[in-house]
């Protein structure tokens, strides 16, 4: 009977949550303040629904620490920044229980898909749910950005912007602008290298702070671009959305590259797909490229476009799958 209920209120105390990647199409890049993790500059971001993490966070009082396993594999590496962002959770719930974690990506992991972001989307929101504590979305947003930047973003649906605030307290505000069906714009997402990049992204984004020459100018042109980009999608206009959205990529990659020693995160397989999307979008193709930390390329298009951007790129000489993607619903838990 006791065994009974021991094990109901392990049972209890588990929870598993589901998360999308998310791709920003105005970057953010640079820390207003490493140690709380604060990002330099607010960003604007779709969340995808073709790729998914899945998540399940069991607390059990036999634990004597939290174990991470990612894709079948326990991953040490993360194991730290895994049990902080649980720490921030289990203060909240007035408990010091350790956890098991375990985790699935359905796509490739540190490659530039933003599985970070989806991550640690889905691990605050399963934790909450395993300690019944009911964190309001936009706290659970703020403790996920404290883990990654682009996390937060992913604990919402559609088309997502992440301001800066000048609350000390709550320095970032995450919030829907639109949701997924009121513009399902669609993504093809070009593989052309499947292992995880070489420079992280906090590493990376220190290097440029403290190093390239076009640092403050990056920072302080970001409000603009958000602000046009904000527009954009407010009005639905693809065509402004796609010249804010390369602009903000490019300048990303700029500076960047102006960091020393520079920071190349593309291959000859990145290039040959932007220009690609270029010379489709001059034949009257609706679609834009975007790139993250690593060589994968983001054509974003209408719906009605996507079968020719597909098979186009797939014929990019390098490119070595074909991911399709449509907008998707923010972090949620979900029947274990
Ligand atoms: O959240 P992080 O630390 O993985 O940084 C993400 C940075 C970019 O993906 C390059 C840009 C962005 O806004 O997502």
């Amino acid at each position: 009977m006791a065994e009974c209920a021991s094990e109901m209120n392990r049972e209890a105390m588990a929870a598993t949550a589901i998360a999308h990647p998310n791709i920003a199409l105005v970057k953010y890049w640079g820390k207003r303040d490493v140690e709380r993790n604060i990002p330099a500059v607010g960003s604007l971001s779709i969340t995808l629904d073709g790729l998914t993490t899945t998540t399940r966070v069991q607390f059990d009082a036999e634990l004597s620490e939290d174990s991470f396993v990612l894709g079948g594999r326990e991953a040490p590496e993360m194991q730290q920044r895994v049990a902080r962002c649980l720490d921030c959770i289990r203060e909240r719930a007035g408990t010091s229980l350790h956890a098991r974690v375990e985790s699935w990506n359905d796509f490739p992991t540190a490659a530039g898909l933003a599985s970070s972001a989806s991550g640690f989307a889905a691990l605050v929101v399963a934790a909450d749910q395993a300690l019944a504590v009911g964190l309001p979305r936009a706290e659970l947003a703020d403790l996920a950005r404290r883990s990654s930047g682009s996390a937060a973003r992913s604990l919402f649906g559609g088309f997502v912007e992440l301001r800066l605030t000048p609350d000390d307290e709550r320095p970032t505000e995450v919030r829907r602008i639109l949701e997924p069906a009121q513009w399902p714009l669609r993504v093809a997402v070009a593989v052309t290298e499947a292992g995880p990049k070489a420079v992280g992204s906090t590493e990376g984004m220190l290097l440029t702070e403290r190093t390239s020459p076009y640092f403050q100018a990056w920072v302080e042109s970001s409000e603009g671009d958000l602000a046009e980009a904000r527009s954009a999608v407010e009005r639905g206009d693809f065509e402004a959305l796609a010249e804010i959205s390369e602009s903000s990529c490019l300048k990303m990659h700029a500076v960047m590259l102006s960091a020393r020693p520079g920071l190349v995160y593309w291959n000859g397989a990145t290039v040959e797909c932007i220009r690609r999307v270029r010379e489709l979008r001059a034949d009257g193709v609706p679609v834009f490229f975007t790139v993250d930390a690593g060589p994968q390329v983001k054509a974003v298009c209408l719906p009605e476009a996507f079968d020719r951007v597909a098979g186009e790129l797939q014929a990019v000489p390098g490119v070595t799958n074909l991911l399709e993607s449509g907008l998707g619903e923010g972090a949620r838990a979900v029947n274990p």
